[in-house]
């Protein structure tokens, strides 16, 4: 059958950046497009959807305020067979590993519609950690019939659970694409930011923060702020941490009342997608639990805390880039004193990586999918 229709299934903010290019690249190619909102995400997805220039053939507008799992799983489902329906779609790419992309991928199963994965085959081997996106995972590899890992790690993952060969195809990470293209295309005309520019010329070290993981909430998210804190008061002269707090209300309730009197500590709303890359290139050193910033980190070479307790981006670790803290508040400190206090030990992980892909991964995406059609 071949293949004319294709959807991209967008849910949150990180799917949004990571298909920005295999959108880009199936327009350029000619394909039918069309783009599909869960709208899982709101207030930190549409932002960035402007930025981006990514276009939206129509949104669900399924978040709820705090939505438990399955509330959401079940309303995507319902929504997701309304709109294949509807579109005649041959095949819906979904990426990464959300409730919006397992969902819909479950979706297009139950109506015949062809799925293909992108960023497929990362694992823990943990199955609540991360929560729930490590089943997702598991999930969307027996879904779908593409399979587009981003690693030669993760394309081991997918051939020792039994998926076929034939339908795996390592690309690389389009995170890489997204960010080689923001960076140099569009943050070159963006005002630098006052703020950080004062910071900078003050001579004081940026660490940025991020952090929203499920299994972190409660006892493990006020030990990563207690990490904070030490660092902060500790080095009251010479640092200055910038946290964009994720509009998760876990995250806030815990957050803010730990956080919001320390003067070294700024909080502020989410960043948009070119404000957070100027974050990132301006930061000493990045503390987070997020799996894309992990990724863009080492694309740019900036030193990364992880403060989660398993980790599927191991390349980064094992590039020296990335370092494994946990949810701990001494391994946190430890590490951080060390990035502030040893120049020789900080240059040694301040280095650039392609492991997780050389920017080329979407080009490569679409010239499988236009392919695809000739042999199945
Ligand atoms: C989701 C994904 C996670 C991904 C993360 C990226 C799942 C289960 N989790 O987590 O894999 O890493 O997005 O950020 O798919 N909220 C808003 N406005 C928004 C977004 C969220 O107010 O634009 C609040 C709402 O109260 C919402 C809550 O945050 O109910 C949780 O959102 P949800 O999408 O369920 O989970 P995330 O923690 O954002
Ligand atoms: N990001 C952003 N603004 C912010 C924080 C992050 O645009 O304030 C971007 C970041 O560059 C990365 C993505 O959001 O591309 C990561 O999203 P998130 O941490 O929410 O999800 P995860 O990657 O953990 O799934």
């Amino acid at each position: 059958m071949a293949i004319e229709n294709i959807s991209v299934l967008i849910g949150t903010r990180p799917e949004a950046i990571k298909l920005m290019p295999v959108i880009d690249a199936l327009k350029k190619s000619g394909i039918n497009t069309s783009v599909f909102i869960t709208g899982q995400h709101r207030e930190l997805l549409s932002p960035i959807l402007a930025e981006l220039n990514i276009p939206c053939t129509l949104n669900m507008e399924l978040m709820a305020e705090n939505q438990s799992l399955t509330a959401l799983s079940a309303r995507i489902l319902v929504a997701m067979e309304r709109v294949l329906k509807k579109h005649g779609t041959d095949l819906l790419i979904v990426q990464g590993d959300t409730t919006s992309a397992a969902m819909s991928a479950l979706a297009c199963f139950y109506a015949g519609v062809k799925v293909a994965h992108v960023e497929a085959g990362l694992r823990t081997n943990s199955k609540r950690n991360p929560f729930p996106e490590e089943v997702n995972r598991r999930l969307l590899a027996s879904l779908a019939d593409i399979h587009f890992p981003p690693t030669p790690g993760a394309e081991e993952n997918l051939l020792g659970e039994g998926i076929e060969a034939e339908s795996i195809h390592m690309v690389g990470n389009t995170v890489v694409d997204a960010l080689y293209y923001a960076r140099d295309t569009l943050l070159p005309g963006l005002t630098p930011d006052e703020e950080i520019q004062k910071t900078l010329a003050a001579g004081r070290e940026i660490i940025l923060v991020t952090g929203h993981r499920r299994e972190s909430f409660g006892a493990d998210l006020e030990s990563i702020c207690r990490g904070l804190l030490s660092i902060a008061e500790t080095y009251a002269d010479k640092v200055e941490i910038i946290y964009p707090i994720h509009l998760n209300p876990n995250v806030r309730e815990k957050v803010l009342p730990m956080l919001s009197s320390t003067k070294n500590i700024r909080l502020i709303e989410p960043l948009s997608y070119l404000r957070f890359i100027e974050a990132m290139l301006s930061a000493k050193f990045i503390i987070t639990d997020s799996g894309g910033v992990q990724e863009e980190a080492a694309a740019l070479g900036i030193p990364v805390l992880v403060t989660r307790r398993t980790c599927e981006r191991a390349e980064a670790v094992d590039a020296g880039v990335s370092q494994l803290v946990g949810p701990c508040r001494d391994k946190i400190f430890k590490a951080a004193e060390e990035l502030l206090t040893d120049a020789s030990a900080y240059k040694k992980r301040a280095h650039p990586t392609d492991v997780f892909g050389d920017g080329h991964a979407a080009e490569r995406i679409v010239a499988v999918l236009k392919s695809y059609g000739n042999d199945n």
